[in-house]
């Protein structure tokens, strides 16, 4: 088969690594892609937002199947597009992926169907919003409405900064129309899990949990970044917990999505927080998380076609999800300065004598040679017996990958080591 991935980032490598492993696909496309993707996939350059370049491309090429990994063309409607020139897709139509494009209407349902969440109200209006802040005790989490590249959450320590932070949304328009509607949200605490799910509108199969790293220094300190690492799976999240969660949270969403004509098909990505009064949903995205899925991913024993086949097709209850019973850790190289300023260009190496996947976020080919092109470069996932082999391993094999600037965290699974124990 003919398949092609809609994305460019360490995410879609992931995936397209996984994917080069089925025997069904005998041809791989990456739009855009980008240069360390290049060596498992072509990579044609065309956008993910670029809806229209993408449909015409799998119309002229004979696509036969299609993984929309990002956000922005799922939430612009690029799954409806392809599939009404009869190209078969992993992940949700543009009615379904509203769940991550709009946070007042994940809100929304949260509150309509009994789903657990951190209580809030939603304004339209500046003022009103100003009004119920000065009623409400600090911290207080401001959350634009829209897509703000995970930027648009404000965890506001005061009143004041609570204040600043809904002019900036909502007269600034720091994050443009995403943010003419705002979220004002009670401030929770516990430990986080990403738990990212296959479900075919009807069934949802849990895949191994997960915990992402996103301040960008060490002790969850710094900027929130895209992040930087990950672990899988995630030790807060017992056996009991997952059970909880199935039952008031994950299949509880799948119904309401089904019951508002709006049925999710594709990967689901609860991120959760273990609270006092137990988990609550912080978010949902309609899409793999990144970096999660680079740590999730290199336990999956199952053919990761067959699996998003089924889910495409409607037959996710017959088909079997294995994960091996073992440990990873995701390490990301960074260019140092990001999320601020920070320079490219510079040569990678040592990306081949890692034993461990190296999946590439933000590189260019150039002449043959691969350069760093992004704030985040690639991510070293390695597998253990146990989360202390997986952590070590990552960390030992990110030492033979090399580029100037490079820039990571020193602590990837410090925190579940701690809690592990
Ligand atoms: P989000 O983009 O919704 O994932 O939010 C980014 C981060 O902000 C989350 O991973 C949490 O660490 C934090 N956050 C979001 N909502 C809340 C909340 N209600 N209480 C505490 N922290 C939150
Ligand atoms: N790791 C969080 C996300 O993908 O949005």
């Amino acid at each position: 088969m003919k398949v092609m991935v809609v994305g460019g980032g360490g995410r879609e490598h992931a995936i397209i690594k996984e994917l080069k492993k089925s025997p069904e696909i005998d041809k791989l496309y990456a739009l855009p892609g980008n240069g360390g993707i290049a060596r498992d996939a072509e990579c044609v350059n065309i956008g993910a937002k670029d809806i229209e370049g993408i449909v015409n491309f799998a119309r002229e090429n004979g696509i036969e199947y299609a993984v929309v990994a990002p956000d922005d063309p799922l939430v612009l409607g690029c799954v409806d597009a392809l599939n009404a020139i009869g190209v078969e897709c992993f992940g949700p139509s543009k009615a379904a992926a509203v769940i991550e494009g709009s946070k007042v209407f994940s809100k929304n349902l949260m509150k309509k169907y009994n789903i657990p969440t951190a209580a809030y109200e939603t304004f339209e209006d500046m003022d009103e919003a100003i009004a119920y802040l000065r009623t409400v005790p600090a911290p207080v989490v401001i959350k634009a409405d829209g897509l703000a590249l995970g930027k648009g959450v404000i965890i506001a320590q005061t009143t004041d900064e609570a204040v600043d932070a809904v002019v900036s949304m909502m007269a600034d328009k720091v994050f443009g129309e995403s943010g003419s509607r705002v979220v004002v949200e009670e401030f929770l605490e516990g430990p986080e899990v990403s738990v990212l799910a296959f479900t075919d509108g009807n069934v949802l199969v849990p895949m191994v949990s997960s915990m992402d790293h996103k301040r960008a220094g060490d002790n969850d300190t710094g900027l929130n970044t895209g992040g930087m690492g990950a672990i899988a799976p995630n030790p807060y999240y017992t056996d009991a917990i997952a059970s909880e969660c199935m039952k008031t949270i994950f299949m509880p969403t799948v119904e309401a999505m089904k019951a508002e004509n709006r049925t999710f098909k594709g990967c689901l990505y609860f991120g959760l927080m273990l609270t006092k009064n137990g988990p609550k949903v912080i978010e949902y995205n309609c899409r793999f998380g990144d970096p999660e899925t680079q740590a999730v991913l290199p336990l999956l024993e199952s053919d990761l076609f067959t699996v998003m086949r089924a889910v495409s097709s409607g037959k996710l209850a017959e088909c079997e999800v294995k994960f091996a019973d073992k440990h990873s850790c995701t390490l990301v190289l960074a260019s140092n300065g990001y999320p601020g300023k920070y320079e490219t260009g510079f040569e990678i190496t040592g990306d081949d004598k890692a034993d461990a996947c190296v999946y590439i976020a933000g590189a260019k080919l150039e002449n043959g040679k691969l350069l760093t092109g992004g704030g985040r470069v690639l991510a070293v996932s390695a597998v253990g017996d146990t989360l202390k082999d997986a952590v070590d391993k990552a960390y030992l094999e990110g030492e033979k990958v090399h580029f100037e600037n490079k820039y990571f965290r020193h602590d990837i699974g410090a925190r579940a080591l701690k809690a592990a124990k």
